[in-house]
């Protein structure tokens, strides 16, 4: 495996094959926690950790390239404990290491591990520090993804150690994203956005107008590939999902009791498949919240339907609803539908929520009472055309 990213700079992280959850994220292509280590004439530093279980595997790659006296840094740039478990094992193991990081990591770190032994020093944003014939520089990127986030910058290579920004749930033997099958990695990216960054989109606009004089050759998240031959690629894609780009694309989600619900949904979805926009119909029940949320966030039109079931929504739609309204997609149009037994709460609990999204609706509530007839069914096929004729109307493509 390469992992080298430039003389005498190395990752030293750990690949991660197994890992299928990541807080509710379902991470099906596994990741890698990503960790480098940068030599100068003068000290050599550490970038980030690993997962705690993990640590014993960064160690030995870092002691393939430096010796236990030589580590100087220990270069903190996000308190999550992905990156930071590892932490208190490498402070043991290094003794002659400083961990480096801004004052809001430092309080962050001091409420997951007992910090009191630790040698600390506070970097200021934009402060640098010398390794020698190496420069580091610091970047705050607060809310990238937590409010301590910091990004590093090695001037001499012009390489970002960029942490969640550009990552990828991705594991792979591959480092590079020259190595590595690239529609891939664009689609663990786009998925990443999707879960982690998406409601963080001002402090992503405020990290890319930080950055923008810097002359990057290669972008090293925290996570997946590293990018050196496409970042171009890269960088064009979250330029488009941080404006919320609408596509010419309608997703129809839904939970279904005795298949009516189902039924209306195909038939929203066979109208909308009338135009020329792409349609895709997801059931809560074998699509996980973490595939809805990635197909939403460029979609611009969304129907929702749901039966009742208790007086409320079914709760896998409830658990989807939850999740993707937390992750904030913008700018929707849509509706929401769904059948019913003998009190209608399935479909106006979902509008509810769609709503509360901040989806822009577009008609009232389809409902059904137990089995759709054929009227109803022509009502949901109009119904998609109608929802496609929007989405053709505001996509930007
Ligand atoms: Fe993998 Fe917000 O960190």
């Amino acid at each position: 495996m390469n992992t080298q990213l430039a003389k005498d700079v190395f990752w030293v992280g750990v690949v991660d094959w197994y890992v299928r959850d990541f807080h509710s994220y379902v991470t099906k292509r596994g990741s890698t926690y990503n960790a480098y280590l940068v030599k100068g004439s003068t000290a050599t530093a550490a970038i980030d950790s690993v997962k705690a279980p993990f640590v014993d595997k960064q160690i030995a790659n870092i002691l393939a390239h430096t010796s236990v006296a030589e580590l100087k840094y220990i270069v903190c740039n996000h308190a999550e404990p992905d990156h930071s478990g590892g932490l208190p094992a490498l402070v043991a193991t290094f003794p002659n290491a400083t961990v480096l990081c801004n004052a809001k990591c430092r309080d962050a770190l001091s409420r997951h591990y007992n910090i009191a032994s630790w040698k600390i020093q506070i970097v200021k944003d934009g402060e640098t520090l010398s390794l020698g014939d190496r420069t580091l520089q610091f970047f705050d990127t607060p809310m990238v993804h937590w409010p301590e986030s910091m990004a590093a910058w090695l001037q001499e290579e012009k390489i970002l150690f960029s942490m969640d920004i550009f990552g990828q749930h991705y594991a792979s033997s591959a480092r590079f994203d020259d190595e590595a099958d690239l529609c891939e990695v664009m689609q663990e990216a786009k998925t990443y956005y999707a879960n982690i960054v998406l409601p963080f989109v001002r402090p992503v606009q405020a990290v890319f107008e930080k950055v923008k004089g810097l002359d990057i050759q290669i972008a090293a998240p925290s996570h997946g590939i590293i990018w050196r031959s496409h970042f171009a690629e890269i960088v064009a894609a979250y330029r488009n999902w941080c404006v919320s780009k609408p596509t010419k694309k309608v997703i129809v989600v839904f939970s279904t009791m005795w298949q009516s619900t189902r039924k209306m949904a195909d038939a929203i979805a066979a109208g909308a498949a009338t135009r020329d926009v792409r349609v895709k119909v997801m059931d809560t029940l074998t699509t996980s919240d973490t595939e809805i949320i990635t197909e939403v966030m460029d979609c611009a039109c969304i129907a929702v339907g749901s039966p009742t079931l208790n007086q409320s929504i079914m709760p896998a739609m409830a658990a989807a609803l939850t999740y993707i309204g937390g992750l904030k997609p913008a700018g929707k149009f849509g509706f929401a539908f769904g059948s019913y037994g003998w009190a209608s709460k399935g479909a106006e609990e979902a509008e509810l929520r769609l709503k509360n999204m901040g989806v822009t609706l577009i008609q009232e509530p389809l409902r059904c009472q137990f089995v759709p007839d054929v009227a109803m069914l022509e009502l949901c096929h109009k119904a998609g055309v109608a929802l496609a004729d929007k989405a053709l109307e505001v996509a930007k493509e």
